[in-house]
């Protein structure tokens, strides 16, 4: 039996990225089961797989489930993902990132789970020297939190050295945007990303934003990143289970569009969505932040047959769509 034919266990699977990858694995034909504790993530947002509630760093748990569910492949999402955060509470990341991975690849290999896919970032690149940014540039983690992904990614490897383990490590650039039937998107409660920032400050308008920046070597003077779809990263996530499912060896593997945005790009495509101009200010540069990086993503093209399909129009698009509706049902 292929590895493809068992079920997909995602942990954070109520989480963002997470939420849109059960959907797009269940439209793939896939069984799931998601793993989750809630901290973050929402019950309502795991449609049509069962839900386990606990946590990555209880093994027997992990066991447990893929047992029962007759586990073979793992997609991994469950962490914290706050770089300011990491930076105050150092423990909370190495525990929950790095530990709590280590315990759930100890589940997956006490019961023959082989194939997992780890989310990674682009963060584990630091500042790039170069861009667009391959998958050789140097590994140069600028915050905990990144190191604690480009950590895990070692430990992945590790695992595959003695054990059987094979694994995909995805390096994400700026997941954003929302579910295109606005049932799932990105929770303003617990993001500071932009997109959701910009969101909220055209629809509560609360606040204005802050845009840390406008003297940078960049034509417009505002940092450039690359803004990716979440439901195309959720696609990439599918082709990742289906090359490991079809003896891919593991491998790390850059999700961006290729194209680098700049702020001012993004506020100017929510006052577009919107009709209405997001209310900002500018600030000094913030440390720590490199001023332009995006992904050359031929090598995710190669290796998984996996090209990102939506522009940043659409991303701003369903996210704020989705905002809105949000909104409009008092949630
Ligand atoms: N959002 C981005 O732009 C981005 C970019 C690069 C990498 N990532 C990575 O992608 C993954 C998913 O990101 P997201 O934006 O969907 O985050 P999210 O916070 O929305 O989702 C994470 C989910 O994991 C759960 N979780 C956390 N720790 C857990 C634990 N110990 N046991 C069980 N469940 C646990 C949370 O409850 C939450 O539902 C994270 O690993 C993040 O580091 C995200």
């Amino acid at each position: 039996m292929s590895t493809l034919d068992g079920t997909v266990l995602v942990t954070g699977g109520a989480g963002y990225i997470g939420s849109h990858t059960v959907r797009a694995l269940r439209e793939a034909g896939r069984d799931v089961v998601v793993l989750d504790s809630l901290e973050l993530g929402r019950r309502e947002a795991v449609i049509d797989a069962p839900l386990v509630v606990g946590e990555i760093a209880d093994k027997d748990l992990g066991s447990a489930t893929c047992n029962e569910h007759g586990v073979t492949q793992v997609v991994h999402f469950a962490a914290y993902k706050s770089v300011g955060e990491s930076m105050g509470s150092p423990g909370k990341y190495w525990r929950n990132n790095v530990a709590g991975t280590a315990e759930l690849a100890e589940a997956c290999i006490a019961t023959g789970v082989h194939d997992i896919v780890f989310s990674s970032s682009c963060s584990v690149y630091g500042t790039p020297e170069i861009v667009p940014v391959t998958e050789d540039a140097a590994i140069d983690p600028e915050s905990i939190y990144a190191e604690s992904k480009a950590m895990v990614e070692r430990i992945l490897y590790w695992y595959g050295q003695t054990s059987e383990l094979r694994s995909v490590s995805l390096r994400y650039f700026n997941a954003a945007g929302a579910s295109f039937d606005t049932r799932i998107g990105e929770d303003w409660t617990y993001s500071i990303n932009l997109v959701p920032l910009a969101m909220k400050a055209v629809l509560l308008k609360d606040r204005r934003l802050q845009v840390f920046g406008d003297d940078y070597d960049t034509p417009d003077g505002t940092c450039i990143r690359d803004y990716i779809h979440v439901n195309d990263l959720a696609a990439a996530h599918v082709k990742a289970l289906d090359y490991l499912g079809n003896g891919g060896e593991t491998v790390a593997v850059n999700l961006g569009t290729g194209i680098g945005s700049s702020v001012l790009d993004v506020l100017n495509a929510t006052a577009e969505a919107a009709g209405e101009e997001v209310p900002y200010d500018m600030a000094p540069r913030r440390a720590g932040d490199p001023v332009s990086t995006f992904a050359d993503p031929s090598f995710a093209e190669a290796t998984l047959g996996w090209k990102a399909k939506h522009d940043l129009t659409e991303i701003v698009q369903t996210a704020y769509t989705w905002h809105k509706s949000q909104l409009d049902d008092g949630r």
